[in-house]
């Protein structure tokens, strides 16, 4: 099977430029003016933009969590990633405390094997370091292609792990050539002042706002970004929402310390003046909550410092029904809130069209620095020649409106209702397939192949 994608305007992290790319199998064969080579199919891309198919390293699905499962599962989930321009996710394993984590990663293949339209990976959440976690790690690394371990320093009782476990962590990850990530906000603060204020009879969203504000999350970066200096393990922060805790990064720049940084789309889209709308506000508990304005500047200014990197969604949507949970009592509403579908058109429109960041960076955020930082480059997140075809035909122009009347994620509702977009994602190519043609999807569930992942990089 052959493509030819003629006269597109090709954008990578670094080039763009006017050509046809042809695509044989599942790779990216060769790139110039002018073909002239007999193909199976062709596209016209002319007036549209042509770009890597995103990678989302943040998402949810189909994860027990808070007394629920998110709802999108592999195959929703990653659907609609793939109509909205991701070809790539990589999904969380959470470590039951007191079991391994081979049987969490059993666990997670039983619902994602054979499920999925788009590719994907796993981190693996450890939320339980011990001598018999420790020889995990290198199998993982090794045999599985599952090379980032995810951390969490809140959600205490569930999957917080302490100081003590970390730096063991930070070690035998940093030997076996992987990286660390983590959910950095300080989950013994969070702890006290969920209890305060439910003593206190403040139970409606806006107290989960209150109840971790800006310095439960730079404490815990800045704690985060210390134990890396000291281990000397690559590290990552994910979904990092705030000037405090950015600053905590910037600052170990002068120390010549590099650790990479994740932000989410929402944090600089949507600020936390959401949460005072009743309890409408609960379609945007999540953690860490939303921001303030201020903060948005930050990490807008912060990914063209080059001190973000990357802007995933952490896509953890609960439907309606689910949020109800919480009706009465905040700190029972499931965190999280739907995005993967969005993520791409939402960066381009706010993103590039208003000025923020540049085509290039639109590219190396969404897509380049994930591959790079996560071991996949440049087999993803670039176009170039023996690359996986994972691109996106893109229409720069065409304007339309965010409605869950129209999204393919499974929730009833949408944290983005009424947004107009500039741009539109018109065909998305995934190895080599086209896996959705305006609007329709032309690839069956299953196609999606799990991706494993080689050793981690300390420089991108
Ligand atoms: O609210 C969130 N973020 N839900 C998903 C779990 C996490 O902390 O990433
Ligand atoms: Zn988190
Ligand atoms: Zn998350």
């Amino acid at each position: 099977m052959s493509i030819l994608i003629k006269n597109g305007r090709v954008i990578t992290a670094s080039d763009d430029y006017i050509a046809d790319i042809f695509i044989e199998g599942e790779k990216i064969s060769t790139i110039g003016k002018n073909l002239n080579f007999v193909a199976d199919e062709a596209i016209d891309a002319s007036g549209k933009l042509v770009f890597p198919g995103g990678i989302d390293p943040h998402v949810h699905l189909d994860m027990p969590f808070m007394g629920t499962f998110s709802s999108d599962n592999y195959e929703s989930g990653t659907l609609a990633a793939l109509h909205g321009g991701t070809t790539m996710v990589i999904d969380f394993i959470l470590q039951t405390q007191g079991k391994s984590l081979k049987s969490a990663l059993d666990e997670w293949r039983s619902r994602s094997d054979g499920n999925c339209y788009g590719d994907y990976s796993f981190h693996m959440a450890v939320t339980d370091f011990n001598d018999s976690t420790q020889k995990e790690i290198i199998e993982l690394i090794n045999k599985e292609g599952i090379t980032s371990f995810k951390t969490f320093m809140a959600y205490k009782g569930a999957l917080m792990i302490d100081d003590r476990q970390m730096i063991g962590l930070m070690n035998e990850v940093r030997d076996k050539g992987g990286i660390v990530t983590v959910h950095a906000t300080n989950g013994d603060m969070i702890d006290f002042l969920i209890a305060k204020h439910k003593a206190e009879g403040k139970l409606s969203p806006l107290y989960h706002y209150l109840s971790q504000p800006e310095i439960t999350e730079s404490e815990a970066a800045g704690r985060f970004v210390d134990m890396a200096y000291y281990t000397d393990v690559p590290a990552y922060i994910v979904h990092l929402t705030c000037e405090g805790a950015l600053n905590q990064v910037r600052e170990a720049t002068e120390r010549n310390q590099k650790v990479f940084v994740e932000t989410c789309i929402q944090y600089l889209l949507l600020d936390a003046s959401l949460y005072e709308k009743d309890f409408e506000g609960a379609k945007w508990v999540m953690s860490p909550p939303l921001r303030q304005k201020k903060d948005q500047e930050t990490l807008w200014a912060g990914i063209n410092q080059g001190l973000v990197q990357v802007v995933g969604t952490d896509h953890c949507p609960f439907e309606w029904k689910k949020k109800l949970m919480g009706e009465k009592d905040f700190s029972k509403i499931p965190n999280g809130h739907p995005a993967i579908e969005n993520r791409m058109e939402l960066l381009y429109s706010e993103g590039v069209t208003k000025g923020k960041i540049s085509l290039n960076k639109f590219v190396e955020v969404s897509s380049t620095n994930a591959s790079k930082i996560f071991g996949m480059f440049p087999q993803k997140g670039t176009i170039g020649i023996g690359s996986d075809a994972d691109l996106v035909v893109f229409d720069p122009e065409t304007r339309h409106v965010i409605s869950h009347k129209t999204h393919h994620m499974n929730v009833d509702y949408s944290a983005y209702e009424g947004w107009e977009v500039k741009g539109k994602v018109e065909t998305v190519l995934l190895r080599g397939k086209i896996a959705v043609d305006k609007g329709k999807e032309k690839i069956s569930k299953g196609y999606g192949k799990f991706i494993r992942r080689g050793k981690i990089n300390k420089v991108i």
